[in-house]
């Protein structure tokens, strides 16, 4: 079976979940966290190098406060989780998006977990946290353009190669396979770069229930694609 180095995820569903168990929204985001434990876990024995999770998007702070409070508190004691863990499952953890909207304790935590971690081979872990690509993309113009005025780069070296390195996701290459849960079928702002000739897969299944068998289904269902990357023999 071929495996692919790279999966994004969309983990979606978390508000609908439980709410056909007639729970408070939060709940679902609650055992949604616990899930991504799940998943990396079973990404990991599976053989998958790189994973990389979206977790809050730059449109999701148009969510009630409550619900974003939930939110960030989730992710904080996630994170904070992971720098015990980190070391323990060799995995190294990054975090994609525009952080200096969070607040300086969470800044400061995912710099020395990501700092902490640096060094682990095993898995690599990306959480995208306040991430929208659309953002991405012009904060990456910004510094690209700042460095042409600066004298410290010629218009004309700009490049698909130059472009990429000056993004969020710099080091890590293109996820091989997309994973939505919970039956939307939609980009959301995710990777809209990165994306352009990974493989999409739509599961009905909602996050908290996305476990081992789900992602093996999903690899299998990769397994039956014939990538071309606008060739006519896969790469
Ligand atoms: C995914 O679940 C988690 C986040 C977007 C933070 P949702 O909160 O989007 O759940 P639904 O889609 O409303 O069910
Ligand atoms: C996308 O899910 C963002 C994350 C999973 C973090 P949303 O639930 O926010 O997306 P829409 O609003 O349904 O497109
Ligand atoms: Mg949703």
């Amino acid at each position: 079976m071929k495996i692919p180095q790279h999966v994004a995820i969309i983990l979606d569903g978390n508000g609908r979940w439980a709410k056909k168990k007639g729970m408070p929204r939060n709940y679902g985001h609650t055992m949604g966290a616990k899930n991504v434990e799940v998943v990396c876990k079973a990404a990991h024995d599976m053989g998958i190098k790189y994973l990389t999770m979206y977790a809050f998007s730059t449109e999701n702070w148009n969510r009630p406060k409550n619900e974003v409070d939930a939110l960030m508190k989730l992710l904080e004691s996630y994170l904070k989780n992971c720098d015990r863990t980190a070391d323990k499952n060799n995995m190294r953890v990054r975090v994609i998006g525009d952080t200096s909207k969070l607040s300086e304790k969470f800044q400061k935590q995912i710099a020395e977990l990501e700092e902490h971690s640096k060094h682990n081979d095993g898995l690599n872990l990306q959480i995208a946290i306040n991430y929208g690509s659309r953002d991405e993309m012009i904060r990456a113009m910004r510094a690209m353009t700042k460095d042409v005025v600066n004298g410290n780069m010629k218009e004309e070296d700009i490049s698909e190669e130059v472009f990429s390195n000056y993004l969020d996701t710099k080091d890590i290459p293109d996820p091989d396979l997309l994973i939505r849960t919970s039956g939307e079928q939609r980009l959301s702002n995710y990777l809209l770069w990165q994306l352009a000739y990974s493989e999409f897969y739509f599961t009905d299944v909602p996050w908290p229930d996305f476990h081992k068998e789900e992602l093996e289904e999903a690899i299998l269902a990769y397994n039956k694609r014939d990538r071309r990357f606008g060739g006519l023999t896969e790469k």
